[in-house]
């Protein structure tokens, strides 16, 4: 078992889920205006929204995937606030037998939105009654058993599904073709961190300068969910620092106390780089061999680490498996071996 990531973008820590419950209704933005980012994205489904408020018709069901804490749960609660609908949650693992989807269904209302997190882990049996209930509005029921048995169909409320996945790839063709609107949300750049954290600051009351915004941004990973925690910690530290307003040099100590560095890796990120350099010469290592040695799943390898390491040029992912790039070797204060591949002789 993998030790617990400041850095992590996964919500695995129930005291965090159940602090944004608290917060959610300030952190969490709840509007177009107030969600930072995802431009496109917000553009997008806004016209779907509006064309669907016209017709009085449900929207479209929607397909959000992406890396972690990049705000896909967020965007599903923007989307039923500017509906003016219902927001149920659950996920895919929840979700067992076909009885417990029926059981949800048939208590939604017309406009409702249900958010299915983790969709890619719903059950096979459960997805087959899922496919009529998306396409039709119909749930089909069998009634008896044996011979005399009959299928009947119930009529459901319109709703729309947001489903959210990591692993899109990971989708059934079927699942993911019912699917109106699909969307992959983007890492955040630097300056819309930097509004994520200062939007957050004035929530938390919390005052902090341009700088020191821009240091906790660097080392978010472009993700706001990892931001709102480190933002967090540095409150924590200013607070028995008695600083008013924090600083750069604040931030700095904050994060260096937590061991992350200048681009917001930790530990575990130095650890998997490394591994591949000391033990594969920098790679190609396949990604099976590459977890056994990080004691990691490969699932969080692929979710969890890579997305943003190779997001800022740490690692490549090729053919033959995982490599470092000479920038981690630089970031890391290493030299990369030079290159012994021979030129064929002419
Ligand atoms: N908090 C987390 N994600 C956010 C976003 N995209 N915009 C504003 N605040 C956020």
């Amino acid at each position: 078992m993998a030790i617990e990531r400041i850095v992590n973008p996964d919500t695995t820590d129930p005291a965090e889920s159940a602090d944004e419950q608290v917060l959610g209704e300030t952190l969490r933005p709840r509007t177009f205006d107030s969600y930072i980012g995802q431009k496109l994205l917000k553009q997008n489904l806004g016209l779907a929204i509006d064309a669907a408020k016209v017709r009085a018709e449900p929207v479209d069901h929607i397909l959000l995937y992406g890396p972690p804490g990049l705000g896909k749960t967020t965007m599903a609660g923007v989307i039923a606030h500017e509906l003016g609908s219902n927001l149920r949650i659950t996920s895919g693992p929840a979700i067992e037998r076909a009885g417990d989807l029926a059981s949800l269904l048939t208590n939604l209302a017309d406009g409702d939105v249900l958010f299915v997190d983790e969709i890619h882990r719903l059950p096979k049996t459960v997805e087959e009654v899922l496919y009529p209930a998306m396409e039709d509005f119909g749930l089909d029921v069998m009634l008896g058993k044996g011979p005399s048995a009959k299928s009947i169909r119930l009529d459901l409320p319109k709703f729309t599904i947001i489903g959210a996945t990591t692993r899109a790839g990971a989708l059934s063709a079927p699942l993911r073709d019912r699917f109106g609107h699909v969307h992959r949300l983007e890492f955040y750049s630097p300056d819309e961190m930097i509004q994520i954290i200062e939007r957050a600051a004035g929530i938390l009351d919390t005052k902090l300068d341009r700088e020191a915004a821009s240091e906790i941004a660097t080392r978010s990973r472009l993700t706001p969910r990892i931001a709102n925690r480190l933002l967090k910690r540095v409150r924590d530290y200013a607070q028995v620092h008695q600083v008013d307003t924090i600083t750069r040099k604040d931030a700095r100590a904050a994060l260096h106390l937590l061991e992350i560095d200048e681009v917001g890796l930790d530990n575990s990120d130095r650890r998997l780089l490394s591994a591949i350099i000391e033990h594969y010469n920098g790679g190609p290592v396949g990604l099976t061999t590459l977890a056994a040695i990080c004691s990691e799943e490969t699932t969080t390898i692929e979710d969890v680490y890579e997305p943003y390491l190779m997001q800022i040029g740490l690692l490549e992912r090729t053919s033959r498996g995982r490599k470092v790039t000479p920038k981690a070797y630089a970031h890391l204060g290493l030299t990369p071996p030079t290159s012994t591949a021979q030129l064929p002789l002419q």
